[in-house]
């Protein structure tokens, strides 16, 4: 019997974890859970009420003393079409083993592993000592939602009044909203893979369907503007942008992102999604270009920013999109009926780290010429190893390898490595290092190494991955 905030699952039939996960099998469709007859807030529940199963539902049988009442399990079919996030799966993983005392290389989070710069953390601080720390604006203060045009106008070249601009809690509730917000069931979001792993969980959630654009390691994982003209169709509604790009680094140039706005500008139902979180995070001479700036494209086009990982602000939950009133307003519709505003404490240290400079100063440069050297020792080291293809990032911080060199390796105790799932896991077994596998991010033949990390970590990570894929190049059929 395993016990959980006073529930009680007695029988196993629906194993616990699974039905967290809204894993089981549809044809499993009955557990007990016995609740303490001494919890009032159960009494009322102390009734046995039968519920038809169908093949997609699972009842519970709750016991409270000899009474006993059954409980529908079913969850929303919009529930279910969701994948839970892979890289928060591997990272809880590898956090989990670290706790019981293996010494893991954490690889896997997409998470800045430098402090949260010192002036805006003195203005969080200030902000809840001056007692600000009451609700502000379902869409952001003014004075951050001000900060924040004066951004997109002097770095970005992009117009905004404060109410096309909506602050939420981090850039992926502001993704989120904004799918939800223009998609309807039926609408197809054209997404370009390697992706973000929520893009496509997104549009399923706005019922709507996800439709996957291939890139080529071979061409920087940059879109083919050819494909992308042959895959809209009456239905697409939004095409996502993210340059730099998570999970390839890889940074569109400006001349083909104008190659993208001449064909989008052709279809007047489809919106752009550009997600620009990464953008101070570039390596020159690759440059950011803000895809409304180009022609015709403002009108149509949805930006997304953030402050998680140019200021190190992961945990401040902070992030924002800008866009035409009409959308915003339904993304802030949206927002004031699920969250409302933002931290109000955040806020305020999003404005400090907005006056940090141009660009985030050097405070933001600094921690930029650290991930240049570790994508410059990773490049070299991994390009070192036969067979393994890279396309070298241009910005953020990860490194999107082709180690499907290894794949068809069968290792003695282990099994066969057929896929980057298993050799990520491989890699974590015999390397204890932990890195995200690249079907999670559409393209199965990589796998994805965050470069967040020390410099000295790294070395000791690419030596422990070097030494595990030795026996793997022998175990491959010829
Ligand atoms: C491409 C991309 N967009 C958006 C986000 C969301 O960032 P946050 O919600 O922390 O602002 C992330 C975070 O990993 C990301 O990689």
């Amino acid at each position: 019997m395993a016990a959980s905030s006073g529930i009680a699952l007695t029988s196993t039939r629906v194993a616990p974890r699974e039905l967290a996960l809204g894993l089981s099998d549809p044809g499993i469709s009955s557990a007990s859970i016995s609740f303490p007859s001494s919890n009032p807030s159960f009494r009322s529940l102390e009734i046995t009420r039968k519920v038809r199963l169908s093949k997609r539902t699972a009842v519970v049988k709750a016991m409270s003393g000899s009474h006993s009442v059954d409980v529908d399990l079913t969850l929303s079919p919009r529930v279910n079409a969701v994948k839970p996030s892979k890289t928060v799966a591997i990272t809880d993983q590898a956090t989990a083993l670290a706790q019981a005392g293996v010494p893991v290389i954490k690889l896997a989070a997409g998470e800045p592993d430098f402090d949260t710069p010192a002036p805006i953390v003195e203005a969080g601080i200030n902000a809840i000592r001056e007692g600000y720390t009451r609700y502000t604006p379902n869409s952001g203060t003014m004075e951050l939602r001000k900060a924040i045009c004066h951004k997109l106008k002097e770095e970005n070249g992009l117009s905004y009044s404060p109410n096309e601009i909506v602050v939420s809690n981090g850039a992926k509730q502001s993704i989120a909203q904004a799918v939800l917000a223009v998609c309807s069931p039926g609408d197809e979001v054209i997404i370009p893979a390697p992706y973000w792993v929520s893009y496509p969980e997104m549009a399923r959630l706005a019922d709507a369907t996800p439709v996957i654009l291939p890139t080529h390691i071979s061409e920087n994982f940059l879109m083919d503007p050819k494909i992308l003209e042959s895959t809209i169709t009456e239905k697409s509604r939004l095409l996502i942008l993210c340059s730099p790009s998570n999970p390839t680094g890889s940074v569109y140039p400006k001349k083909l992102l104008e190659e993208i706005a001449q064909i989008v500008a052709k279809h007047p139902r489809l919106l752009v999604l550009s997600d620009e979180i990464y953008e101070h995070i570039i390596y020159s001479p690759a440059t950011h270009t803000s895809f409304a700036s180009l022609p015709g494209m403002w009108e149509r086009t949805l930006t997304v920013n953030g402050f998680s990982k140019a200021f190190a602000m992961t945990g401040w939950r902070l992030g924002y999109i800008a866009g035409p009133k009409h959308f915003i307003a339904a993304c802030g519709k949206i927002q004031s009926q699920i969250t409302s505003g933002a931290s109000s404490i955040s806020q305020k240290a999003a404005v400090a780290a907005l006056g940090l400079g141009y660009a985030g100063g050097e405070t933001v440069s600094t921690m930029v010429k650290s991930f240049r050297e570790r994508r410059d020792y990773l490049v070299k080291s991994f390009g070192e190893l036969e067979g393994v293809k890279i396309a070298e990032p241009q910005g953020a911080f990860y490194l999107f390898i082709d180690f499907s060199c290894y794949y068809g390796a069968e290792v003695e105790g282990f099994g066969a490595i057929d896929g980057s799932e298993s050799l990520c896991r491989y890699l974590l077994d015999k390397s204890q290092v932990a890195m995200v596998p690249g079907d999670a991010f559409g393209e199965d033949t990589c796998i994805r190494i965050s470069y967040a990390a020390a410099l000295s970590d790294l070395q000791n990570a690419v030596e422990r991955i070097k030494k595990a894929l030795i026996p793997l190049r022998s175990a491959v059929p010829v």
